[in-house]
């Protein structure tokens, strides 16, 4: 496995770059604004293709890196189903699996420093957010955050893990780099407590500043700006509502760029094709599959996903790729439920 922890110096954070192989696939974790030229050098200089950005939970001390990422690589952009930020294609819920090629972390919830936090688990090692950090928990006095909640996410759930696991934190202010499991459970001082009581007392009592960042950071990571709204300026949407009216008709396809586990969890438009959003290059470009229906039938494309941003993201490739007719439905399957379209199982 390819594993870089990258290290903000402004706001502490560490962001967390994985593959499986070099000419592969990878995600990162936790990117900051600032620090997205070092990551794209990296991921050129690693042979890599950025195919997913997750963030952990919604951040207060940095602007993410989500949007910028987008922008430049066209990654989907990765959260829990109970984020607030706009900027987000793909929402994750505990129990899934967040994958690229040869790699699948394990997600579980672990709200309590906030009600959006994730924790991610790969093999032998967990991306802990600010649930967990080393010799330190995260702060639960904003953000929804909820004491009671963290202790349940600590010790429910992280700390069942095996204790040899290595911990990656989100960030760290003393210079540690990496912890394990057994090593905070026996160390940290915020863990030695008897009962729920006791942790709630604590973390009520620990009367900590706003971190600087926070009235600046907050509103920008829940208003990125979406790649959806741009496609709609140029007259490449629909709204569920018109796509409803196109499903069974021959003169279009309907085109699902969602991953398999959200196709089986919310349902399948009828009679859509699924060509998940990563392989979507190859689908379009002269000689792709989707490239070939269009030129040879002269159908309509039309794509969609979860919440409309990564099939937005599609139109404009496909556009590029000379598709003039290609469109989507904003918003995604979201919008077309509160329409009442039809899904199949
Ligand atoms: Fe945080």
């Amino acid at each position: 496995m390819i594993f870089r922890q990258l290290f903000d110096q402004v706001s502490c954070t560490y962001s967390y770059l994985l593959a499986s192989r070099s000419g592969g696939e990878a995600l990162i974790i936790d990117p900051v604004l600032e620090k997205v030229d070092r990551y794209l050098q990296l991921v050129k200089e690693l042979d890599l293709k950025l195919v997913k950005a997750v963030d952990t939970h919604l951040h207060a001390d940095h602007i993410t890196g989500l949007g910028a990422l987008r922008d430049r690589t066209h990654c989907t952009t990765v959260m829990g189903e109970q984020t607030k930020a706009d900027v987000i294609s793909m929402r994750i819920t505990d129990g899934d699996k967040l994958t690229i090629e040869g790699l699948a972390l394990d997600v579980i919830y672990t709200p309590g420093h906030t009600d959006d936090s994730y924790s991610f688990v790969s093999s032998d090692r967990v991306f802990t957010g600010d649930t967990l950090l080393i010799r330190g928990t995260g702060r639960t006095d904003f953000q929804n955050g909820n004491p009671r909640q963290q202790y349940e996410s600590i010790f429910g759930r992280l700390l069942k893990l095996p204790a040899a696991t290595l911990v990656y934190p989100a960030h760290d202010y003393k210079g540690d780099t990496v912890s394990t499991i057994g090593e905070e459970r026996a160390f940290n001082p915020r863990l030695q407590v008897t009962s729920v009581e006791q942790y709630v007392e604590l973390m009520n009592n620990l009367r900590l500043a706003n971190p600087k960042m926070m009235d600046v950071a907050v509103p920008a990571n829940m208003k990125v700006g979406l790649a959806q709204e741009e496609i709609a300026r140029r007259g490449w949407a629909l709204s569920a509502g018109e796509a409803c009216a196109l499903v069974g008709n021959p003169a279009t396809a309907l085109i699902d760029l969602r991953e398999r586990p959200e196709r089986e969890r919310h349902g399948i438009i009828p009679g859509s094709l699924h060509v998940p959003y990563p392989t979507l290059q190859e689908n379009i470009s002269a000689g792709g599959m989707l490239n070939e229906l269009a030129r040879s039938t002269g159908k309509r494309l039309v794509f969609y996903c979860a919440f409309g941003e990564r099939s937005a993201m599609a139109v404009q490739a496909a556009q590029d790729a000379g598709l003039a007719s290609a469109c989507h439905i904003q918003v995604g399957v979201d919008a077309w439920k509160k329409a009442g379209g039809p899904l199949e199982r």
